[in-house]
């Protein structure tokens, strides 16, 4: 093990290089020093280029600061390749935060995919125009990312974010708060809000993912809570980012879409225990949503 941290906050964000996760991120390591955030990437490259753009974001703006006291850039960051439909990907980098971490303290299973259909309803470049995904289609490019990934990422990275009891086993250094598994989820997974009928976004498969998605993080929630580890189903609310299309118009959801530090600092309010009333529960920015 190259570095113990026990004085860090160990964070492992899947699908950190772009909108949501690069959010998390960003509002983590420009809140407190005691932050490491492993920026999970499925493109090492772009994994590297997202921790260096955001490095010098914060830097730029603690230059730009009328009264700069300080960096902006308070916590550290690293990124570990990571394709959640991959176990071999998924094995690599639990071999990495282990050799170099010894333990988590937050994985937050945030990559996603959103495989756009014709009648979603849902401002995307392809979705009006060339897109003629089937229903069948759209779930079998869904479900590996969004539901089947999360599992895998979960199961696999379990035993370092549970804490050791065993007696045998050398204990580890105390760690600065509970462990917090947070699923990104989405408001659209849930089956008493889908029974609106004047709720227009259709975008069958990405519900249906998030649905089975929330199921995950109920079950996950009974599990673990034994282990004292806190589970959360979390929508970050309609924020701009990449997952329905590269475009303006996509990216902004015409316009609607809200800064996705929004999102990260429900993260932080999360993993700063604000929101420990609502542990195991379905939660935004706001309260909570029904299943
Ligand atoms: N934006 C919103 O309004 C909104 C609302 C509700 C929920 N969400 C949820 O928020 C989460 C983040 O999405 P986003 O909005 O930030 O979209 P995004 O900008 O497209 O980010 C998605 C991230 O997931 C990564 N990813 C996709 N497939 C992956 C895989 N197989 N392995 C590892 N990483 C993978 C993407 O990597 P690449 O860059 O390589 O594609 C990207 O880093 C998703 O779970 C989404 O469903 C978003």
């Amino acid at each position: 093990m190259a570095s113990p941290s026990s004085s860090k906050t160990i964070v492992l964000i899947t699908g950190a290089n772009s909108g949501v996760g690069y959010a998390i991120a960003k509002v983590l390591v420009s809140t407190s020093p005691k932050y490491h955030v492993i920026m999970g990437s499925r493109n090492r490259e772009n994994g590297r280029k997202a921790q260096e753009t955001l490095e010098q974001e914060l830097e730029q703006a603690s230059t730009s600061n009328p009264n700069p006291t300080s960096s902006l850039l308070k916590g550290t960051l690293s990124t570990v390749t990571l394709d959640v439909t991959d176990q071999a990907s998924v094995d690599a980098a639990v071999r990495h935060v282990t050799d170099t971490f010894g333990r988590l303290d937050v994985l937050v299973n945030n990559a996603g995919v959103y495989v756009p259909g014709k009648e979603d309803g849902i401002p995307n470049s392809s979705s009006s125009s060339s897109s003629s995904s089937s229903l069948t289609q759209q779930l079998e490019q869904t479900l590996p990312t969004n539901v089947i990934g999360v599992a895998r990422v979960t199961e696999s990275f379990n035993p370092l974010l549970i804490p050791s009891e065993s007696e045998s086993e050398p204990k580890p250094e105390p760690r600065l708060q509970s462990p917090y598994l947070l699923h990104i989820t989405s408001s659209l997974g849930s089956l008493a809000l889908a029974e609106d009928l004047t709720y227009s976004v259709r975008a069958t498969a990405y519900r249906a993912s998030k649905a089975a998605l929330n199921m995950l993080a109920v079950q996950d929630a009974k599990v673990l809570a034994a282990h004292g580890v806190k589970v959360f189903a979390v929508c970050p609310g309609l924020v701009r980012s990449n997952l329905r299309g590269k475009d303006e118009q996509s990216r902004s959801a015409g316009g609607a879409a809200q800064d996705p530090e929004v999102s990260g600092q429900l993260i932080l309010d999360i993993v700063e225990g604000k929101r420990d009333s609502h542990v195991g529960k379905f939660v935004y920015k706001d309260g909570v949503r029904p299943w």
